[in-house]
């Protein structure tokens, strides 16, 4: 997350994860949306339930939280004691496994194997849980490939959870990037899943920090109970604009939607080719995760970054040092001369440090 905030700053960025930030004219919104204050209690209650119904559950299955970090840290906090184990896919979001590692808890990973398009195996996840695992840990959309998980599997995962009196979490935050081919979100398919998601990465809309969490009401009560030790109430304007948001969906899925078409199309072109940066998943979402054949995956990040004034998340962020990630959700122009650039730094490195 260092890194993040330090260097993936660049003039032609390829190394985001979340859709070009919407402006309040595309929001469409006006001073008379806003609201200093209101009642929030246990969330603005008119954006709870149109969460709720936006996750297709009940209103007290929803709790609010600060983006999907927020909402990953109350999860994690709420089910898990010093000394338990977490399971937990790799390659994966490294901040999560800091947090487990933050809470005294003991990280075992379950592999997401190329060779297998990163697709989560169940078999893995069974011979990474012990009667310790209190948390099994996904994210759908996988960060950094994209790559969904179906419906038959999850629930086998969570049965492998139930069989040890564990919980499934399933980050969500690039679920919506999938569109009509997403799979089911988590949070229906039973309590032995706690979703955690946000408007950050699909919307667009980072700088709201409006996330939130579906669980099993009494796991929900648990939580909000945890949420009054940090931070009481929510921003109230932030949450009158979520709520503008969550009403003009269409519209901002829609812009999503040509944003993510415009770059995936620039980055097949691109890609067809090069025989330097190898594909292994089913990618849908906000982001790809080629594996560099033809030179060291970090000099290449680093070069590109002196060299071009373009940025790359460096594989080894995710435990995967082969790969670098290409984010999917810039603005097309910059996206197009971010991939030139990227070929230009290939060409000056290959051949010198195979990975
Ligand atoms: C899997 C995953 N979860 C959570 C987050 C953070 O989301 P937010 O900005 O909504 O806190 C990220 C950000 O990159 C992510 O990749």
């Amino acid at each position: 997350m260092h890194w993040a905030k330090t260097f993936q700053t660049a003039r032609f960025t390829l190394a985001v994860s979340g859709i070009k930030g919407l402006s309040l004219a595309e929001l469409g919104a006006t001073l008379d949306d806003l609201a200093l204050d209101g009642v929030t209690g246990y969330g603005h209650p008119q954006l709870r339930s149109a969460l709720a119904a936006k996750s297709g559950v009940s209103d007290d299955r929803i709790v609010l939280a600060t983006g999907t970090s927020g909402a990953n840290h109350l999860a994690f906090e709420t089910l898990l004691d010093s000394g338990d184990e977490v399971a937990m896919e790799r390659p994966g979001y490294e901040p999560m496994e800091m947090l487990a590692s933050h809470l005294g808890a003991t990280v075992r990973y379950f592999p997401r194997r190329p060779e297998n398009g990163f697709r989560v195996d169940p078999k893995d996840v069974a011979a990474s849980v012990t009667s310790r695992t209190r948390l099994i840990v996904v994210s759908n959309l996988h960060n950094p490939t994209s790559v969904a998980t179906d419906e038959p599997t999850l629930r086998e995962i969570g049965t492998i959870a139930e069989r040890v009196g564990a919980k499934v979490l399933v980050d969500e935050a690039y679920l919506d990037a999938a569109f009509e081919s997403a799979p089911p979100s988590a949070g229906r398919l039973g309590d032995v899943f706690v979703v955690t998601t946000s408007l950050t990465k699909v919307f667009g809309l980072s700088g709201l920090r409006c996330g939130w969490i579906v669980a099993a009401p009494a796991l929900a009560s648990k939580i909000w109970q945890l949420k009054n030790l940090f931070g009481v109430n929510e921003a109230h304007p932030a949450g009158c604009l979520a709520l503008r948001a969550l009403r003009t969906s269409g519209e901002i899925l829609a812009r999503t939607r040509e944003i993510l078409e415009a770059n995936r199309a620039a980055w097949e072109a691109f890609h067809a080719g090069r025989q330097d940066l190898v594909l292994e998943g089913d990618s849908r979402g906000t982001t790809v995760f080629p594996r560099v054949v033809s030179c060291d995956a970090d000099a290449l990040c680093e070069h590109l970054r002196e060299r071009y004034e373009t940025s790359l998340v460096p594989g080894r962020f995710f435990g995967a040092p082969a790969y670098v990630r290409v984010g999917l959700c810039g603005d097309p122009e910059i996206f197009r001369e971010g991939l030139v650039r990227l070929g230009s730094a290939l060409s000056d490195l290959n051949g010198k440090g195979s990975a």
